[in-house]
Protein backbone atom coordinates (compact mmCIF):
# COMPACT_ATOMS: atom_id res chain seq x y z
CA UNK A 1 0.00 0.00 0.00
CA UNK A 2 1.94 3.00 -1.12
CA UNK A 3 -0.49 5.86 -1.86
CA UNK A 4 -1.94 8.76 -0.25
CA UNK A 5 -5.54 8.51 -0.90
CA UNK A 6 -8.21 10.37 0.94
CA UNK A 7 -11.80 9.75 1.48
CA UNK A 8 -12.93 11.78 -1.17
CA UNK A 9 -10.84 9.97 -3.94
CA UNK A 10 -7.90 12.54 -4.05
CA UNK A 11 -4.43 11.04 -4.31
CA UNK A 12 -1.36 12.84 -3.27
CA UNK A 13 1.65 12.96 -4.97
CA UNK A 14 3.01 16.89 -3.41
CA UNK A 15 4.28 17.89 -0.17
CA UNK A 16 5.62 21.22 0.44
CA UNK A 17 7.92 21.61 3.14
CA UNK A 18 8.52 24.28 4.87
CA UNK A 19 12.37 24.65 5.72
CA UNK A 20 11.92 27.77 8.16
CA UNK A 21 9.53 30.69 9.28
CA UNK A 22 12.43 33.08 9.20
CA UNK A 23 12.25 35.66 6.16
CA UNK A 24 14.32 38.29 4.83
CA UNK A 25 10.77 40.13 3.70
CA UNK A 26 7.33 41.50 5.63
CA UNK A 27 5.06 41.10 2.96
CA UNK A 28 2.06 43.03 3.70
CA UNK A 29 -0.29 39.72 3.43
CA UNK A 30 2.10 37.60 5.42
CA UNK A 31 3.36 39.13 8.27
CA UNK A 32 3.56 42.73 10.47
CA UNK A 33 6.28 44.29 9.69
CA UNK A 34 7.37 44.19 13.87
CA UNK A 35 6.41 40.21 13.90
CA UNK A 36 8.20 38.29 16.83
CA UNK A 37 6.08 35.26 17.45
CA UNK A 38 8.75 32.72 15.13
CA UNK A 39 9.32 29.30 16.24
CA UNK A 40 12.32 28.34 18.73
CA UNK A 41 15.06 27.49 16.58
CA UNK A 42 15.52 24.16 18.42
CA UNK A 43 11.87 23.03 17.06
CA UNK A 44 13.54 23.22 13.20
CA UNK A 45 14.05 20.11 11.72
CA UNK A 46 17.83 19.62 10.94
CA UNK A 47 18.74 18.26 7.66
CA UNK A 48 19.16 14.39 8.72
CA UNK A 49 15.63 14.73 10.39
CA UNK A 50 14.07 16.56 7.44
CA UNK A 51 15.48 13.19 5.40
CA UNK A 52 13.80 10.78 7.08
CA UNK A 53 10.49 12.24 6.27
CA UNK A 54 11.05 13.35 2.63
CA UNK A 55 12.70 9.65 2.64
CA UNK A 56 9.14 8.23 4.27
CA UNK A 57 6.97 10.74 2.06
CA UNK A 58 8.43 8.95 -0.67
CA UNK A 59 7.99 5.95 0.09
CA UNK A 60 4.08 5.93 0.54
CA UNK A 61 3.89 8.05 -2.84
CA UNK A 62 5.25 11.83 -2.91
CA UNK A 63 6.47 12.35 -6.25
CA UNK A 64 7.15 16.01 -5.73
CA UNK A 65 8.77 18.11 -3.34
CA UNK A 66 8.36 21.96 -2.99
CA UNK A 67 11.04 23.74 -0.61
CA UNK A 68 9.20 26.68 0.89
CA UNK A 69 9.34 28.75 4.07
CA UNK A 70 9.51 32.00 4.96
CA UNK A 71 11.98 32.26 3.05
CA UNK A 72 13.67 28.78 1.97
CA UNK A 73 17.39 30.25 0.83
CA UNK A 74 17.89 31.59 4.36
CA UNK A 75 18.70 27.90 5.40
CA UNK A 76 22.15 27.92 5.26
CA UNK A 77 22.38 24.09 4.27
CA UNK A 78 19.91 24.74 1.34
CA UNK A 79 21.91 23.49 -1.33
CA UNK A 80 22.85 20.41 0.65
CA UNK A 81 18.93 19.45 1.02
CA UNK A 82 18.71 19.85 -2.29
CA UNK A 83 21.14 17.32 -3.82
CA UNK A 84 20.25 14.59 -0.51
CA UNK A 85 16.83 14.68 -1.94
CA UNK A 86 17.10 14.17 -5.63
CA UNK A 87 20.43 11.74 -4.96
CA UNK A 88 17.56 9.38 -3.00
CA UNK A 89 15.96 6.29 -4.74
CA UNK A 90 12.88 7.04 -6.48
CA UNK A 91 13.87 10.84 -6.12
CA UNK A 92 10.94 13.00 -6.42
CA UNK A 93 11.19 15.98 -8.47
CA UNK A 94 12.48 19.62 -6.41
CA UNK A 95 10.77 23.22 -6.68
CA UNK A 96 11.33 25.81 -4.60
CA UNK A 97 9.02 29.25 -3.81
CA UNK A 98 11.55 32.13 -3.07
CA UNK A 99 11.55 35.60 -2.80
CA UNK A 100 14.70 35.75 -4.72
CA UNK A 101 16.54 37.67 -2.60
CA UNK A 102 19.25 35.16 -2.57
CA UNK A 103 19.14 33.87 -6.01
CA UNK A 104 22.28 35.65 -7.25
CA UNK A 105 24.68 33.95 -5.15
CA UNK A 106 22.57 29.76 -4.66
CA UNK A 107 20.76 29.34 -8.82
CA UNK A 108 23.98 27.75 -9.90
CA UNK A 109 24.65 25.65 -6.61
CA UNK A 110 21.00 25.00 -6.37
CA UNK A 111 20.52 23.93 -10.52
CA UNK A 112 23.96 21.78 -10.16
CA UNK A 113 22.16 20.26 -7.21
CA UNK A 114 19.25 18.94 -9.16
CA UNK A 115 16.65 21.62 -8.15
CA UNK A 116 14.46 21.79 -11.17
CA UNK A 117 11.79 24.59 -11.08
CA UNK A 118 11.45 27.94 -9.26
CA UNK A 119 8.91 30.55 -8.06
CA UNK A 120 9.65 33.73 -6.96
CA UNK A 121 7.30 36.37 -5.26
CA UNK A 122 7.00 39.61 -7.04
CA UNK A 123 3.90 41.84 -6.68
CA UNK A 124 4.97 44.87 -8.14
CA UNK A 125 7.78 46.52 -10.31
CA UNK A 126 7.41 49.65 -8.68
CA UNK A 127 10.93 50.56 -6.09
CA UNK A 128 9.13 52.46 -3.64
CA UNK A 129 5.81 50.15 -4.06
CA UNK A 130 7.99 47.61 -3.34
CA UNK A 131 9.48 49.03 -0.36
CA UNK A 132 6.29 49.68 1.16
CA UNK A 133 4.73 46.14 0.41
CA UNK A 134 7.69 44.20 2.14
CA UNK A 135 9.43 46.90 4.62
CA UNK A 136 12.79 46.18 2.77
CA UNK A 137 14.08 48.25 -0.08
CA UNK A 138 15.12 45.07 -2.02
CA UNK A 139 13.79 45.09 -5.25
CA UNK A 140 17.10 45.15 -7.00
CA UNK A 141 18.36 42.15 -5.43
CA UNK A 142 15.02 40.42 -6.43
CA UNK A 143 15.82 41.33 -10.05
CA UNK A 144 19.40 40.43 -9.88
CA UNK A 145 18.17 37.31 -8.30
CA UNK A 146 15.72 36.70 -11.91
CA UNK A 147 18.63 37.36 -13.72
CA UNK A 148 20.69 34.71 -12.14
CA UNK A 149 18.13 32.02 -12.36
CA UNK A 150 17.51 32.39 -16.06
CA UNK A 151 21.79 32.10 -16.39
CA UNK A 152 21.55 29.01 -14.21
CA UNK A 153 19.08 28.09 -16.76
CA UNK A 154 15.76 27.44 -14.58
CA UNK A 155 12.79 27.12 -16.77
CA UNK A 156 9.84 27.86 -16.42
CA UNK A 157 10.74 30.54 -14.00
CA UNK A 158 7.35 31.74 -12.20
CA UNK A 159 6.45 34.49 -10.64
CA UNK A 160 3.69 34.19 -7.98
CA UNK A 161 1.82 37.90 -7.62
CA UNK A 162 -0.50 38.95 -4.90
CA UNK A 163 -2.58 41.96 -5.55
CA UNK A 164 -4.14 44.25 -2.62
CA UNK A 165 -6.43 46.89 -2.86
CA UNK A 166 -5.13 50.65 -3.56
CA UNK A 167 -1.45 49.33 -3.04
CA UNK A 168 -0.69 47.20 -6.62
CA UNK A 169 -4.26 46.66 -7.69
CA UNK A 170 -4.02 48.37 -10.49
CA UNK A 171 -0.30 46.96 -11.53
CA UNK A 172 -1.68 43.55 -13.34
CA UNK A 173 -1.24 44.80 -16.76
CA UNK A 174 2.05 45.90 -16.00
CA UNK A 175 3.14 42.88 -14.37
CA UNK A 176 1.94 40.82 -17.27
CA UNK A 177 3.50 42.66 -19.92
CA UNK A 178 7.08 42.45 -17.93
CA UNK A 179 6.56 38.81 -17.44
CA UNK A 180 5.88 38.72 -21.60
CA UNK A 181 8.90 40.51 -22.20
CA UNK A 182 11.29 38.69 -19.96
CA UNK A 183 9.94 34.95 -20.38
CA UNK A 184 8.84 34.54 -17.17
CA UNK A 185 5.21 32.94 -16.68
CA UNK A 186 3.06 34.71 -14.26
CA UNK A 187 0.68 33.92 -11.57
CA UNK A 188 -1.75 36.15 -9.36
CA UNK A 189 -2.98 34.66 -6.28
CA UNK A 190 -5.91 35.97 -4.46
CA UNK A 191 -5.01 37.06 -1.08
CA UNK A 192 -5.50 34.02 1.37
CA UNK A 193 -7.03 34.73 5.10
CA UNK A 194 -3.25 33.77 6.56
CA UNK A 195 -1.37 36.34 7.85
CA UNK A 196 -0.13 37.21 11.19
CA UNK A 197 -1.31 40.19 11.31
CA UNK A 198 -5.35 39.52 10.68
CA UNK A 199 -4.79 41.58 7.60
CA UNK A 200 -7.09 39.93 5.33
CA UNK A 201 -10.94 41.19 4.65
CA UNK A 202 -13.28 40.03 2.02
CA UNK A 203 -14.91 42.62 1.41
CA UNK A 204 -11.14 44.28 0.40
CA UNK A 205 -9.54 41.57 -1.38
CA UNK A 206 -8.48 41.66 -4.94
CA UNK A 207 -10.67 38.94 -6.68
CA UNK A 208 -10.10 36.80 -9.81
CA UNK A 209 -12.82 38.50 -11.60
CA UNK A 210 -11.28 41.76 -10.54
CA UNK A 211 -8.12 40.76 -12.16
CA UNK A 212 -9.09 39.13 -15.45
CA UNK A 213 -11.20 42.32 -16.11
CA UNK A 214 -7.77 44.56 -15.80
CA UNK A 215 -5.78 42.35 -17.66
CA UNK A 216 -8.78 42.13 -20.53
CA UNK A 217 -8.91 45.46 -20.81
CA UNK A 218 -4.83 44.87 -22.35
CA UNK A 219 -4.99 41.41 -23.25
CA UNK A 220 -6.72 39.18 -25.20
CA UNK A 221 -6.78 35.73 -22.51
CA UNK A 222 -8.33 32.22 -23.49
CA UNK A 223 -8.13 29.91 -21.12
CA UNK A 224 -6.31 26.75 -21.79
CA UNK A 225 -8.18 23.15 -21.85
CA UNK A 226 -7.01 20.33 -19.07
CA UNK A 227 -6.23 22.08 -15.75
CA UNK A 228 -5.58 18.66 -13.91
CA UNK A 229 -4.07 19.46 -10.39
CA UNK A 230 -2.72 22.67 -10.71
CA UNK A 231 -4.86 25.94 -8.61
CA UNK A 232 -3.85 27.81 -11.34
CA UNK A 233 -6.42 28.52 -14.31
CA UNK A 234 -4.16 29.45 -16.86
CA UNK A 235 -4.94 31.17 -20.11
CA UNK A 236 -3.09 31.93 -23.66
CA UNK A 237 -1.79 35.77 -23.73
CA UNK A 238 -2.44 37.51 -27.32
CA UNK A 239 -3.23 34.05 -29.44
CA UNK A 240 0.30 33.05 -28.21
CA UNK A 241 1.96 29.89 -26.26
CA UNK A 242 2.41 32.57 -23.18
CA UNK A 243 0.26 32.20 -20.42
CA UNK A 244 -0.45 33.95 -17.58
CA UNK A 245 -2.48 32.28 -14.34
CA UNK A 246 -4.82 32.70 -11.64
CA UNK A 247 -5.01 30.98 -8.71
CA UNK A 248 -8.45 32.10 -7.07
CA UNK A 249 -8.19 30.10 -3.68
CA UNK A 250 -10.97 31.86 -2.10
CA UNK A 251 -13.52 32.75 -4.95
CA UNK A 252 -13.17 29.26 -6.80
CA UNK A 253 -11.63 26.71 -4.27
CA UNK A 254 -10.02 24.33 -6.10
CA UNK A 255 -10.23 21.67 -3.58
CA UNK A 256 -11.71 18.79 -5.63
CA UNK A 257 -8.13 17.84 -7.10
CA UNK A 258 -6.07 19.09 -4.54
CA UNK A 259 -2.99 16.79 -4.45
CA UNK A 260 -1.00 18.43 -1.56
CA UNK A 261 0.52 17.73 1.78
CA UNK A 262 2.41 20.09 4.04
CA UNK A 263 5.23 20.25 6.42
CA UNK A 264 6.22 22.66 8.72
CA UNK A 265 9.70 23.63 9.58
CA UNK A 266 8.93 22.38 13.03
CA UNK A 267 8.16 18.95 11.63
CA UNK A 268 4.18 19.37 11.70
CA UNK A 269 2.07 17.56 9.07
CA UNK A 270 -1.15 19.06 7.34
CA UNK A 271 -3.68 18.41 5.35
CA UNK A 272 -4.20 21.63 4.03
CA UNK A 273 -2.89 25.55 4.59
CA UNK A 274 -6.39 25.60 6.78
CA UNK A 275 -6.20 22.91 8.54
CA UNK A 276 -6.92 23.44 12.33
CA UNK A 277 -5.34 20.16 13.13
CA UNK A 278 -1.60 18.77 12.52
CA UNK A 279 0.17 15.50 12.97
CA UNK A 280 3.56 15.60 15.09
CA UNK A 281 6.20 14.04 13.19
CA UNK A 282 9.04 15.60 14.87
CA UNK A 283 7.96 14.02 18.38
CA UNK A 284 8.16 10.52 16.49
CA UNK A 285 11.24 11.57 14.85
CA UNK A 286 12.72 12.18 18.47
CA UNK A 287 11.84 10.31 20.38
CA UNK A 288 15.00 7.94 22.22
CA UNK A 289 12.21 4.93 23.05
CA UNK A 290 12.01 4.22 19.35
CA UNK A 291 14.60 2.81 16.68
CA UNK A 292 15.19 3.76 13.14
CA UNK A 293 12.71 1.21 11.75
CA UNK A 294 9.64 1.95 14.48
CA UNK A 295 10.04 5.93 13.48
CA UNK A 296 9.72 4.92 10.07
CA UNK A 297 7.06 2.85 10.58
CA UNK A 298 5.42 5.04 12.80
CA UNK A 299 6.07 8.37 10.39
CA UNK A 300 4.52 6.16 7.53
CA UNK A 301 1.31 5.39 9.71
CA UNK A 302 0.94 8.89 10.48
CA UNK A 303 0.71 10.25 6.27
CA UNK A 304 -1.59 8.15 6.09
CA UNK A 305 -3.48 9.43 9.11
CA UNK A 306 -3.37 12.80 7.64
CA UNK A 307 -4.33 12.05 4.75
CA UNK A 308 -7.42 9.85 6.37
CA UNK A 309 -8.89 13.13 8.51
CA UNK A 310 -8.44 15.46 5.21
CA UNK A 311 -11.50 17.64 5.02
CA UNK A 312 -13.10 17.93 1.41
CA UNK A 313 -12.46 21.24 1.35
CA UNK A 314 -10.82 24.82 3.08
CA UNK A 315 -14.32 26.31 4.50
CA UNK A 316 -12.93 29.83 3.95
CA UNK A 317 -16.19 30.80 2.29
CA UNK A 318 -18.20 29.00 5.42
CA UNK A 319 -19.83 31.30 8.14
CA UNK A 320 -18.02 28.85 10.17
CA UNK A 321 -14.46 29.41 8.97
CA UNK A 322 -11.90 29.79 11.67
CA UNK A 323 -8.09 31.23 10.20
CA UNK A 324 -5.97 28.76 11.43
CA UNK A 325 -2.98 29.61 14.27
CA UNK A 326 -0.36 29.47 12.54
CA UNK A 327 0.44 32.13 9.87
CA UNK A 328 1.43 30.74 6.00
CA UNK A 329 5.28 31.95 6.94
CA UNK A 330 4.53 29.04 9.57
CA UNK A 331 3.01 26.48 7.51
CA UNK A 332 4.60 27.33 3.91
CA UNK A 333 3.28 28.29 1.02
N1 LIG B 1 -2.37 35.01 0.45
C1 LIG B 1 -1.94 34.61 -0.78
N2 LIG B 1 -0.68 34.33 -1.07
C2 LIG B 1 0.21 34.47 -0.09
N3 LIG B 1 1.53 34.26 -0.08
C3 LIG B 1 1.98 34.51 1.16
N4 LIG B 1 0.97 34.89 1.97
C4 LIG B 1 -0.14 34.87 1.22
C5 LIG B 1 -1.51 35.16 1.46
N5 LIG B 1 -1.95 35.56 2.66
C6 LIG B 1 2.25 33.87 -1.29
C7 LIG B 1 3.58 34.50 -1.44
C8 LIG B 1 4.39 33.44 -2.10
C9 LIG B 1 3.63 32.16 -1.92
C10 LIG B 1 4.37 31.13 -1.17
O1 LIG B 1 2.47 32.48 -1.21
O2 LIG B 1 3.52 35.65 -2.24
O3 LIG B 1 4.55 33.68 -3.47
FE1 LIG C 1 8.66 36.40 3.25
FE2 LIG C 1 7.20 35.11 1.47
FE3 LIG C 1 6.05 36.04 3.69
FE4 LIG C 1 6.91 37.76 1.83
S1 LIG C 1 5.27 36.21 1.59
S2 LIG C 1 7.25 37.92 4.06
S3 LIG C 1 8.69 36.76 1.03
S4 LIG C 1 7.56 34.45 3.60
Amino acid sequence: MNSLIDNYGRKHRDLRVSLTDRCSLRCTYCMPHDFSDWLKSDHLLDTGELMTVIRVAVSVGIEEIRLTGGEPLLRADIVDIVARITALENAPSVSLTTNGLRLVELAKPLVDAGLERINVSLDTLDRTRFTTLTHRDRIDDVFAGLRAAKEAGLSPIKINSVLMKDINDDEAPALLKWALEEGFSLRFIEQMPLDAGGVWNRDTMVTAGAILASLASDFDLVAVPGRGSSPAEEFFVNGTEATVGIIASVTQPFCGACDRLRLTSDGQLRSCLFSLEEMDLRKVIRNPELSQEQITQELSVRFFKAVAGKLPGHGINDPTFIQPRRPMSAIGG
